[in-house]
């Protein structure tokens, strides 16, 4: 087998930077990776298995690897679909060599190692109970200036629809000072922005008691070269107030707070195992707008769920009008293996879901319309992201997470990575439009 690689990646950020893990693994073990799957001795499927059939998707796909299996190539099947289905691969797609889930990871070189040696069934399959974490010095981040930190891996919370807890395996963080090691050397290889990561960050227990999750975010923004710090996924359960504190004491702490409800019915929450209500959630909401800073509030939404009422939807809307929202990833409830709710009886016809998906959204643009105007005139500093050449305009991200498009007149459009500051001149339900500051 040649010691080239091919990597495909679907599914969340906690996947995406896994694979930056797998690929610095790889390389450190000899292997370099090739952008065309032609080229490659071994092509590795970090798959998702988070809604919609993703198993089915899975299969489809190495049904068209399987054309490539006689030029001697080996095929790795790694993440979510990979510890839902496990031996299930070989027999299904038998010229799999290695089948393993994202909390075996870091057996990986053990595993390479039988995969050169010309061993067959592979697998990373038990280590879901594990109070281990996949850390590596070997990240090969794609973004030079903003990268992923994984704080803590697996989830506890067991929602009835979520296959994470049986993906991922159990709850365990890294200690903070590993976690602070990590985020000095990227501030000293260049980086400004750190995104901190995890299936519920706000759960983060520092193995060694030495830091809340609110004290760990503190001290990753006190980095010195640091200017921006993001956390994701956070749980209203776990969300305590020393969150909200921080950002409002640390100016590099991001303006932004990812909070999913799911559902603004108390009935469905219960439904779902979220273990809170309708008014706790807004409590914690309360917190956040209470804020010194303007944090802008973001959130996910199942619409669909086994039993949802129309009664059930209309608080869910009128949650969305009362927070106000500045995104929502809104998603219908897609049944899924070993969890609690693909037996829930009651459950909602497709048609019913699209269109309570379409009610909730055309709301939400509504609201997101509003929000957005609000930012006329305003000058934020954006980060860099990118340019759109035909348009002459640059792309940068405000500190609130949005997106903004702006024009220069300097001769040399600003480089990606850099900030700029930037007065808003037009307002979109989703982006901004602006021009950069004469500096
Ligand atoms: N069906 C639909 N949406 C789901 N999510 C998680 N599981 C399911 C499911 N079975 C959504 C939740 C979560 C986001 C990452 O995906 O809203 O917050
Ligand atoms: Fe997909 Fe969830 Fe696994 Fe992320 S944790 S890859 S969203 S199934």
């Amino acid at each position: 087998m040649s010691k080239t690689f091919y990597i495909e990646t679907f599914g969340c950020q906690m996947n995406a930077h896994d694979s930056e893990k797998v690929i610095g693994t790889l390389e450190h073990e000899g292997y370099s990776r090739v952008q065309d799957e032609a080229d490659a001795g071994l092509i590795l499927y970090n798959t998702c298995s988070i809604r919609d059939k993703a198993e089915q998707k899975v299969f489809h796909r190495l049904n068209e690897y399987k054309k490539l299996q006689g030029e001697g190539k080996k095929f790795a099947v790694i993440g979510c679909v990979a510890q839902q289905e496990g031996e299930k691969i070989f027999d299904k797609a038998p010229y799999v060599s290695l089948v393993s889930g994202s909390a075996s990871y870091r057996n990986l070189p053990q595993m390479l190692a039988r995969l050169e040696a010309g061993e067959q069934r592979i697998t990373g399959l038990d280590d879901r109970q594990t109070d281990e974490t996949f850390e590596t010095p070997f990240v090969a981040r794609t973004n030079p200036h903003r990268g992923y930190i994984t704080i803590i891996e697996g989830c506890d919370k067991f929602c009835a629809y979520c296959v994470v807890p049986y993906t991922r395996g159990k709850e365990r963080s890294r200690t903070a000072n590993s976690v602070l090691d990590e985020a000095i050397r990227m501030a000293d290889a260049g980086f400004t922005e750190i995104q901190l990561l995890g299936q519920n960050v706000n759960s983060y227990h520092d193995p060694s008691a030495k830091m809340t999750f609110a004290e760990l975010l503190a001290a990753v923004g006190s980095i010195p070269g640091i200017r921006r710090v993001r956390f994701t996924t956070s749980h209203p359960r776990d969300f305590t107030k020393d969150i909200v504190d921080a950002i409002d004491a640390v100016p590099t702490l991001c303006d932004h707070v990812h909070l999913p409800v799911q559902s603004g019915s108390t009935n469905v929450l219960r439904a779902m195992a979220r273990e809170y209500t309708r008014d706790w959630y807004l409590e914690r909401i309360s917190w956040i707008k209470a804020a010194k800073r303007n944090i802008s509030i973001t959130s996910d939404i199942i619409v669909g769920f086994p039993g949802e009422t129309e009664e059930d939807l209309e608080q869910t809307a009128t949650l969305l009008e009362e927070v106000g929202y500045d995104a929502i990833f809104a998603f219908k409830y897609s049944p899924r293996p070993n969890t609690p709710a693909i037996n829930m009886a009651d459950s909602i016809p497709e048609e019913v879901k699209v269109k309570r998906l379409q009610i909730l959204l055309d709301r939400q643009r509504e609201t997101q319309r509003l929000n957005y105007e609000r930012h006329l005139g305003e000058v934020m500093e954006l980060m860099v992201e990118g340019h759109n050449r035909q348009r002459n305009q640059v792309i940068g991200r405000s500190t609130q997470n949005k997106t903004v498009n702006f024009t220069t007149t300097q001769p040399i459009l600003p480089a990606t990575g850099s900030y700029v500051s930037v007065r808003i001149t037009q307002t979109f339900p989703n982006s901004l439009l602006g021009e950069a500051l004469a500096s």
